[in-house]
């Protein structure tokens, strides 16, 4: 009898159900792993998503760092990454012993990180946050000064909506895909569409979220983009988002404000190796238990915090 020879969407589906395993995908991933996932999100709703998830297994399509935080959230399951050379850049910019240098450097003052951090760093500090709530948790520590990195543009646009004072720690981190905007190009872009409301991540330098007219995380871009009355955008963020946005807004043209801002990273998972990744149990987050009991309550600090602005 003949037999139809299953897909490898339906060999995943399959492994999927056999493991209890859940996928979650960063809106930065490629189309076809952002559609085999069961949640496609930011940085914060991935890690909320994590937290609450009864599966035993989780497939994490997104780079190290948020696999991490999954990881951290929960001690007893298996958490994989499909491509382990999927790291970011940016978390790699702040190491632990730096956090230390500037803790005894600022003795006073409180210690934010971005989730865009190593775990090892997350242990050391005392809030972490994302894109959508690095205001919240800032203007939450009990000090006037807070350390915060590794992203400095996101330290800068953290400190428009404080009182308090916040160091960028180092005073340089950046991502280097959102370091590729520029406004010359925007405004370029601008005069040709002068309908479009311009997009943009906190990430990007500051000029950049400056001629925006919405910045936030790419979750909220997307929110945005479904509320606005705009039919055209242009996207100053990865290029990956824009498939999402497509998606759940037909009738609207979404243009990249760069189009090679791809970060290769995000780009490593593809659907072969989510198969094998659920096939092969590869490759597991480790972290040392010490780590993983210290990075908790810093992050479990932020999932508390109800997120407001940017
Ligand atoms: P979001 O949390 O806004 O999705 O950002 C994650 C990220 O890595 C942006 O470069
Ligand atoms: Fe890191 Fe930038 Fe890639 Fe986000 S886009 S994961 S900050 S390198």
């Amino acid at each position: 009898m003949w037999m139809k020879t299953p897909s490898l969407v339906e060999k995943i589906q399959k492994l999927k159900r056999e493991k209890r395993a859940v996928i979650l995908a960063h809106n930065y991933q490629r189309p076809e792993v952002q559609d085999i996932a069961d949640f496609v999100g930011d940085s914060l709703e991935l890690s909320l998503c994590a937290a609450q998830t009864d599966a035993k297994v989780i497939v994490f399509c997104g780079v190290k760092f948020m696999a991490e935080t999954a990881a951290i959230l929960n001690p007893d399951k298996l958490v994989l990454l499909p491509d382990k050379n999927a790291w970011c850049p940016m978390a790699a910019m702040l190491p632990a012993e730096v956090v230390r240098f500037y803790r005894d450097r600022y003795p006073k003052a409180r210690m934010v990180l971005y989730i865009n951090s190593l775990a090892e760093a997350k242990a050391y500090c005392d809030a972490v946050c994302t894109s959508a709530n690095s205001a919240e948790i800032i203007n939450r520590m009990d000090s006037d000064t807070v350390l915060f990195g590794p992203d400095s543009n996101l330290a800068k646009y953290a400190q428009n909506f404080t009182e308090k004072r916040v160091i960028p720690i180092p005073s340089c981190g950046f991502c280097p895909v959102h370091k590729l905007f520029n406004t010359e190009a925007i405004s370029r872009l601008k005069r040709a569409q002068p309908d479009a409301e311009v997009m943009a991540h906190p990430e990007c330098e500051p000029e950049v979220w400056r001629i925006a007219d919405f910045v936030g995380s790419t979750s909220k871009m997307c929110r945005e983009a479904l509320v606005s009355d705009a039919e055209k955008f242009i996207v100053a963020t990865e290029v990956g988002l824009l498939y999402r946005m497509k998606k759940e807004r037909k009738d609207a043209s979404f243009i990249p404000a760069y189009d090679d801002a791809i970060c290769s990273a995000m780009k490593l998972h593809t659907l072969e190796k989510v198969y094998l990744s659920l096939k092969h149990e590869r490759y597991p987050v480790k972290l040392s238990p010490k780590i993983m009991a210290l990075a908790r309550k810093p992050v479990e600090f932020m999932l508390k915090t109800k997120e407001t602005t940017a």
